[in-house]
């Protein structure tokens, strides 16, 4: 199963986090990073700033989650916008080794092959950083989501366009489809990293950690692959049943076993 690592904050996290992500880039200036959008991320990126100075990151690979279907590429909320300001410049990754599904609509019907064949020649994602959104969706994956799919293309659920309209002028601002990473691509990273703060996510994430595994909750997905890290605040962490066997194990961790 995952394991779950309650922390005081969001920074707590983030440092976390932060200090694997440094260590694989450490180890291997070429590493493929799985990158995410959304609030959640954020104290991650900060976090690894400090971590990578003086550090040689020109070589590192990125591949976002998710992108709009049919935004504008200008838009400052386009997820190839956002990962460029929040992620690609602060750490003075190269622009050209981070990739993010093609939203284009000329060519969406095969973008999403397109997308995993270039996830494929890198050599697959090393540590993929996720969000989840309110109604458990992972990337864009929104409920009743194959656990088998690839990058393609999805429709946004009322609920999320909802949850992201504070990022557009209205919630008819929200573009109606997406391009994501498939909960079949995310399985394949070898080390999932999943995120999430505040009483908002709190159900979301005890129904991807311990409930039943369901196309219903996307996040759940995350119950079948081999090396999960779920990293919540005390507010995310609130309904999760066996919260206090994750504290036991986390503060019982061998020293020798890394995140
Ligand atoms: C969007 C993104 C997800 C993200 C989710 C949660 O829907 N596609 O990848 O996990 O938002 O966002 P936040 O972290 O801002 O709560």
């Amino acid at each position: 199963m995952a394991e779950v690592i309650i922390v005081p904050d969001a920074a707590a996290a983030g440092a976390l986090v932060a200090d694997e992500i440094a260590s694989l880039i450490a180890a291997d200036p070429e590493v493929v990073l799985g990158l995410a959008t959304g609030s959640t991320p954020l104290p991650v990126y900060e976090a690894l700033r400090p971590r990578l100075e003086g550090v040689d990151v020109s070589r590192v690979r990125g591949f976002a989650l998710d992108e709009y279907v049919g935004i504008d590429p200008q838009h400052p909320e386009s997820y190839r916008n956002v990962i460029r300001r929040e992620v690609v410049e602060p750490l003075g990754l190269t622009p050209e080794r981070i990739h993010t599904p093609n939203g284009a609509l000329e060519t969406i019907e095969h973008a999403g092959d397109d997308y995993e064949r270039a996830i494929a020649a890198a050599g697959g994602v090393e540590l993929q950083i996720l969000g989840i959104g309110t109604d458990g969706h992972i990337g864009f994956n929104e409920p009743g989501s194959s656990f088998a799919s690839s990058t393609r293309v999805k429709t946004l659920t009322e609920q999320t366009k909802r949850d992201n309209a504070r990022f557009f002028d209205s919630i008819d601002q929200v573009p109606t489809h997406c391009i994501t990473q498939g909960l079949g691509t995310i399985l394949h990273a070898r080390h999932l990293v999943l995120l999430a703060f505040g009483e908002g996510k709190a159900q979301a994430v005890a129904g991807a950690v311990e409930g039943p595994v369901t196309a219903s909750v996307p996040g759940s997905a995350i119950q079948l692959h081999p090396r999960v890290s779920v990293v919540v605040d005390e507010a995310a962490a609130s309904r999760l049943r066996f919260a206090d066997y994750y504290r036991y194990t986390w503060e019982n961790k061998p020293a020798w076993q890394g995140l």
